[in-house]
């Protein structure tokens, strides 16, 4: 007879909600915990799931967090964060070309906390929220937490991952409320360009959806890539969009937690509202921070980061290129991660494990080569893994190495 008894957290007469218990945890962090207890045990793991670059938060931002301790400011603030602080990041996000007054930017605990704002805001139970596949994993939770559901759309194969505005119109339906996009796409790192995203846009204008426009990475972009602002493109975008950004990934600050939602101005006072009664307002000396990072003269900082990052991307890029088995999809020129399709391992078997999906691949690259990366399935990409090209350059190329080396043994064993 087993005389084991539950873990004391299993036998807990508390019934979840269905909305909390519907909710899994995220793969990204599945596999961040298997790499982490690896390396707990020794194992010199090369982490390439990483969603922030890997670079330290800007001296401006530390000092004036500094400051505000020393100054004692340390009080709730205004509901939609510090006056001056809105300012700055209406200034912020008008660099490319939209119009926002502070009174419609509302300062939140990140760009996440701003998405669930906005879910929240605009979604009734049984909304449908249409989104671009692939996509970042969070998005159907909070979907799913607003009682809405996510539809994907997906690129027709060969497409570069981008989707058409036909297909998005043929995925209108009668519950659709909201057009979700995210631009530099996280995962696939793939930007549209002007023209692509105003027609994606227009099938908005034309049925009457409200547009979520998640820019966290608009700092990120290279080559030939721009960053587009959704509501820059025309006054009827504008009407009906909300803008989503944040400091963590153009400041490297993703521990600080401030982010923003810029809305026309009754959905600005409905989110404030909202934030009023759950968090109050973000920390006030993380608004002072972030107010730093805003108002200092960092243009020439940004750019050597921005450049540091496009040599890594280019490194990654001529590394994979040269192995036989995995392809990189679409044009990646933005954010800090690709997609690479791995279907190519498939069938092939490696330490009497054959790898039957970009899961396994995943897992077998990280247990027979050290190195981590995401699997796609949560991102709507079954068939492949992402990659996050942020780490410092010479543990890039050694895991690049490590990969391309693991392919191979593969092909070997298998062959
Ligand atoms: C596409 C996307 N949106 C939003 C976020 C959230 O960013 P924040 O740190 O500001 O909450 C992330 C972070 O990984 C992201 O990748």
């Amino acid at each position: 007879m087993s005389t084991a008894t539950p873990a004391p957290e299993a036998i807990s007469p508390i019934r979840l909600a269905l909305r909390a218990a519907q909710v899994p945890p995220s793969a990204t962090a599945a596999l961040d915990a298997q790499a982490k207890a690896l390396i707990a045990q020794g194992v010199d793991v090369i982490n390439l799931t990483s969603g922030e670059p890997a670079f330290p938060t800007v001296e401006p931002a530390a000092q004036a967090a500094l400051d505000a301790i020393a100054t004692d400011f340390t009080r709730y603030t205004p509901a939609a964060g510090i006056p001056e602080l809105r300012a700055a990041t209406a200034d912020f996000i008008n660099r490319h070309g939209t119009a926002y007054e502070p009174g419609q930017v509302v300062i939140t605990a990140g760009a996440k906390q701003a998405l669930h704002y906005a879910f929240t805001t605009l979604v009734e139970p049984g909304d449908e929220i249409l989104i671009p596949a692939p996509y970042w994993v969070s998005y159907p939770h909070l979907a799913a937490l607003a009682g809405g559901t996510l539809v994907p759309v997906q690129p027709a194969p060969g497409a570069g991952l981008k989707v058409t505005a036909d297909q998005l119109r043929a995925a209108v339906t009668d519950r659709t409320r909201v057009l979700l996009l995210n631009n530099p796409s996280n995962p696939s790192g793939v930007v549209y360009d002007r023209t692509e995203l105003a027609a994606l846009v227009q099938v908005a204008i034309d049925h009457d959806l409200a547009i979520i426009s998640d820019e966290i990475c608009d700092h990120w972009v290279f080559g030939d890539s721009e960053h587009t602002s959704v509501a820059a493109l025309s006054p009827e975008a504008d009407q009906r969009t909300l803008t989503i950004g944040g400091v963590s990934k153009t400041f490297a600050m993703t521990g600080w937690r401030i982010g923003w939602v810029a809305a026309p101005t009754p959905v600005a006072a409905a989110i404030t509202a909202i934030q009023s009664h759950t968090a109050s307002a973000p920390s006030s000396i993380s608004q002072k921070a972030a107010l730093g990072a805003l108002t200092a003269d960092l243009a020439p900082e940004l750019e050597r980061r921005r450049r540091e990052l496009d040599d890594r991307r280019l490194t990654t890029l001529k590394a994979l290129a040269a192995i036989q088995g995995i392809e990189v999809d679409g044009d990646p020129t933005g954010a800090f991660f690709l997609l690479a399709d791995v279907s190519g391992t498939y069938g092939h078997t490696l330490a009497d494990r054959t790898v039957i999906s970009a899961a396994d691949f995943a897992k077998l690259l990280l247990t027979e080569a050290n190195v981590a990366v995401v699997p796609g399935a949560d991102f709507a990409a079954p068939n492949h893994v992402r990659i996050s090209y942020t780490v410092p350059p010479d543990r890039l190329a050694e895991a690049l190495d490590r990969i391309a080396d693991f392919i191979e043994r593969l092909g070997r064993a298998s062959g």
